[in-house]
């Protein structure tokens, strides 16, 4: 039985859409027992004292030399037939002149870390090298934090190889090539954290490789604390296993001087590389305001003034590397095959003619059934535009695109073959940059930090650097994470330096003073320090760690986020309600909630929604709606200043439009309540029937690459519902008629008990002390008030209570995706939250016939700020 149900799992995992590094997610939970010869998992994250007697013991062993017997140990050395060329060029990188003592560190030591310069040969030899010794009885797995280096280091090792890439593959959350016969396996670290959860022995791998540590990515450190614990229990089971962290810098103290992760030390292989100076220069000013404009103006400068070489521009996102790239094709048109569609020939006039022709149509409404979204019109002869999406232009739907300044003329002597890089860019179109540039033009990468560490690009002389980056911010009082874009760190911006100096000395110019330069922090943080741990702590309870006090992180999370993700796990009842003491200790044990909950791929306020969502028939209006809300940002930015006059009066009309078209997607009278949560229903609703277009996405205001997020985030979300809970068969249903008033109301109910402590009740007229708390809302947490944001859908209803999604700062503190709730049923939904007085006098208490029990009314409040609640039946 056990036998069929690890090929019933097998069969699953291949099948399975596997995670995205970004997301939070895991896959179906599962109930079958750990196959790990009677060693509980978790006892080993039990212990208080971080190295016990015990696992002293067994370190030691650990460093010591591995007894020969042990079955996964190299016996047989694997003949690889590699072409010349590809022998020649490998033999080049610095990383082969240590294969030796790197191979004889592993062959002595489960744990070996392994840093060196970024190009050294790290993530494309090292797999091989493991290959050839004989590790390959297993699979070899390499994570990456990047799906962008998954897919590109597989092809390009399987290509070193000569090998298919049946045996050397990759997985990404929705996509693989992995077979049966896998050799060399890349993933993204959150697909290696979800198979944990399937098996925690990891039995099928030998050797683990994580990739890019020093990104410090929240997956990467959970897998090294994991594994670090995973090794030993494979070991002992006499299935020896190998874990090698390799990272880009030497700051590798937190994992090898952290006694709790390692009690004995990995030893470190450093590789020297051959890397030549690079001069930096920075700018005497730091520009504060438009830095791509900087980054565009600098390249330019470069292109037209210095010897040949490649240009990497490093910028903070898509956005800006798509707005970059435009602006440079049009400064240096380059024309060839089918490059000639990706360097528009318009001059900037031609371009805001074309603008205006198409704003034009895009105004006229289309005629539509104002109580129905799905009697949208479906937008006719859109395939061919669809199939002729072209991820560096097509696809993009930011208007506004400053118009090529005259002061860069183009200059057709000088074609520049300019590419995009960013994570979510197709692999075709990534795998461009590592090919030559057409003779006789010079290659320009625009690109996010991808370019930092993961992946190395052939032939860069010169390095632009912005000096910033994109990152998540958490905010505490909200909740809620964001992106913003920050200076970067001292380590980084060398790392981008370097860059320059691969095959010969090189240019870093860096578009801000030294002195701003030296305020940089040295190093970036971990990210598991700057943002909330709820999915975390869901997920190592789901691994059965209950005392994630004790996990061996890298680098801990503050207690205080601990203490804040227990406890909201507590009241969404993901995890048992232990006594005082006992929730103090941070040791809460996961409920049956709480492993269906950690089985869904989103953040655990949705997945909870998802968990209550068969009722009334409401799942595919849940799984719409949190895919919706944990995709970000669906709607175009139309609250940005204009650049021009021309686009100020075309800004205006499209947010009319959108405005009109959030009020349809809104609905009357009961639909209405569901406040912004309806209209994202709407759109999704609207969008998919009208077969999510381009174009449809355009002319409503909605962006078509979160719209497509959206509609695999469904298929994903109903996958994952469906093997929890296989007997609600729930399907995506394309042309998703609109909830009726009933399943309204279940949805009102869900969403309460999803977002349950972000709760905001309206100000009443008596309290109203100061005018600056008029139509404002009271929140458990916040001393301010909080408003509706006016681009809501209840901005003119003011319902008593809300529930919203989160709070996003900017003239005022706006409450976004806000739905409306009924006072009444919070105590109710949100027993957990609510205090309950004694039973009231009036009604007395009576009989429920139905239940057998006895019933009273009593008083409620909230008790995270003693609001008074409606009066509530109780047994
Ligand atoms: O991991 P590390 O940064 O140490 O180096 P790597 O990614 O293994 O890259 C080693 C070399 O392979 C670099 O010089 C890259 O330019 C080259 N490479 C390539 O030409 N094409 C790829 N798709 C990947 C790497
Ligand atoms: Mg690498």
């Amino acid at each position: 039985n056990r036998k069929r149900k690890r090929r019933k799992h097998q069969e699953e995992e291949e099948a399975a859409a596997e995670e995205e590094e970004e997301s939070s997610g895991l896959d179906s939970s599962s109930d079958e027992e750990l196959d790990d010869g009677g060693v509980e998992a978790t006892d080993v994250f039990e212990s208080k004292e971080p190295a016990s007697s015990c696992q002293k013991k067994e370190a030691r062993k650990e460093s010591g030399p591995a007894p020969s017997k042990q079955p996964s140990q190299p016996a047989v050395f694997i003949h690889v037939d590699r072409l010349p060329e590809m022998q020649e060029a490998r033999l080049r990188l610095p990383v082969l002149a240590e294969e030796q003592v790197i191979m004889e560190a592993v062959k002595e030591n489960s744990f070996v870390v392994l840093c060196g310069e970024t190009g050294s040969g790290k993530t494309t030899q090292v797999p091989q090298f493991l290959y050839e010794a004989g590790y390959a009885s297993g699979i070899i797995g390499v994570t990456e934090p990047r799906r962008v280096a998954a897919v590109s280091m597989s092809h390009r090792v399987a290509k070193e190889m000569n090998l298919s890439t049946s045996l050397v593959s990759y997985q990404i959350r929705y996509e693989g090539n992995v077979t049966a016969d896998t050799k060399i396996k890349f993933m993204t670290d959150g697909v290696l954290l979800k198979e944990i959860q399937k098996d925690f022995l990891l039995q099928r791998y030998s050797v683990i490789i994580i990739d890019e540590a020093h990104e410090r990515s929240v997956y990467t450190d959970i897998l090294i604390g994991l594994l670090s614990r995973i090794v030993p229990l494979r070991n002992k089971k006499g299935l020896p296993m190998k874990l090698i962290v390799m990272s880009a810098t030497l700051r590798v103290e937190d994992f090898t001087e952290n006694r709790k992760l390692f009690p004995v030390p990995p030893p470190v292989i450093k590789v020297e590389a051959r890397q030549f100076p690079v001069s930096v220069h920075f700018n005497k000013r730091t520009p504060l305001e438009d830095y791509s404009g900087e980054v565009f103006h600098k390249t330019c400068k470069i292109h037209r003034m210095l010897p040949p070489g490649g240009i990497l521009v490093f910028l903070t996102g898509q956005a800006e590397v798509h707005s970059v790239c435009r602006r440079l094709r049009r400064a240096f048109p380059f024309r060839r095959g089918r490059e000639v569609a990706e360097a528009p020939t318009d001059t900037a006039e031609e371009m805001r003619r074309f603008k205006k022709v198409k704003l034009k149509k895009t105004v006229s409404l289309p005629r539509i059934d104002l109580d129905n979204y799905s009697a949208l019109p479906v937008d006719e002869g859109d395939e061919d535009r669809q199939a002729g999406i072209d991820e560096e232009e097509g696809s993009d739907l930011e208007l506004g695109d400053p118009p090529a300044d005259d002061e860069e003329k183009a200059d057709p002597s000088l074609p520049l073959y300019v590419l995009p890089l960013y994570s979510l860019l197709s692999p075709e179109q990534q795998a461009k940059v590592f090919r030559p540039p057409p003779p006789g033009t010079r290659l320009c990468v625009v690109a996010t930090n991808v370019a930092e560490t993961s992946l190395t690009i052939p032939g860069i002389k010169y390095v632009v650097d912005c000096g910033r980056v994109k990152k998540r911010f958490y905010d505490r009082v909200t909740g809620v994470s964001s992106f913003k874009v920050t200076w970067t760190s001292q380590a980084s911006a060398n790392q981008r330096a370097g860059r320059a100096g691969r095959t010969e000395p090189g240019h870093c110019y860096r578009l801000y003073s030294s002195a701003v330069f030296g305020d940089f922090s040295l190093f970036s943080e971990a990210e598991i320090t700057r943002r909330p741990v709820e999915d975390l702590v869901l997920q190592m309870k789901d691994l059965n760690i209950d005392k994630v006090v004790n996990f061996p992180f890298p680098t801990p999370p503050s207690t205080e986020a601990l203490v804040a993700a227990e406890q909201l796990l507590v009241s969404l009842g993901a995890l048992e309600e232990v006594k005082e003491m006992e929730r103090a200790r941070l040791s809460c044990p996961i409920s049956p909630l709480g492993r269906a909950m950690a089985s869904f791929p989103v953040a655990p306020r949705y997945a909870k929604m998802l968990a209550l969502g068969k009722q009334q028939d409401c799942l595919p209006y849940v799984i719409a709606v949190v895919a919706a809300m944990t995709v970000r940002e669906i709607f175009e930015d139309l609250d940005r200043p204009a650049a021009t006059e021309d686009e100020s009066s075309t800004l205006a009309q499209r947010r009319a439009r959108l405005t009109q078209m959030r009020r349809l997607w809104a609905g009357q009278g009961a639909s209405l309540l569901l406040g912004d949560l309806m209209v994202l229903l709407g759109a999704v609703g609207a969008c998919e029937f009208a077969g999510c277009t381009p174009k449809f996405c355009e002319e409503n205001g909605l962006r078509y690459k979160a719209m497509l997020e959206i509609r695999r985030l469904r298929g994903q979300l109903t996958n994952a519902v469906n093997s929890v809970c296989p007997e609600v068969g729930v399907f995506v249903d394309s042309k998703m008629a609109p909830p009726t008033e009933s399943q309204v109301v279940c949805l009102r109910q869900i969403v309460l008990a999803g977002l349950g402590d972000h709760l905001a009740r309206r100000v009443q007229q008596e309290e109203l002390l100061d005018p600056k708390w008029r139509n404002g809302y009271k929140t458990p947490l916040l001393d301010e008030p909080v408003y509706i944001h006016p681009s809501s859908a209840l901005f003119k209803t003011l319902p008593p209570f809300v529930v919203y999604q989160e709070v996003l700062e900017t003239t005022k503190m706006y409450m976004k995706g806000v739905s409306a709730v009924e006072p009444e049923w919070v105590p109710q939904i949100l027993t957990r939250y609510c205090h309950f007085g004694s039973p009231l006098e009036v009604p007395s208490p009576w009989f429920c016939p139905s239940t057998g029990r006895i019933k009273c009314h009593c008083t409620s409040t909230f008790f995270r700020c003693g609001w008074q609640l409606p009066a509530v039946e109780m047994d």
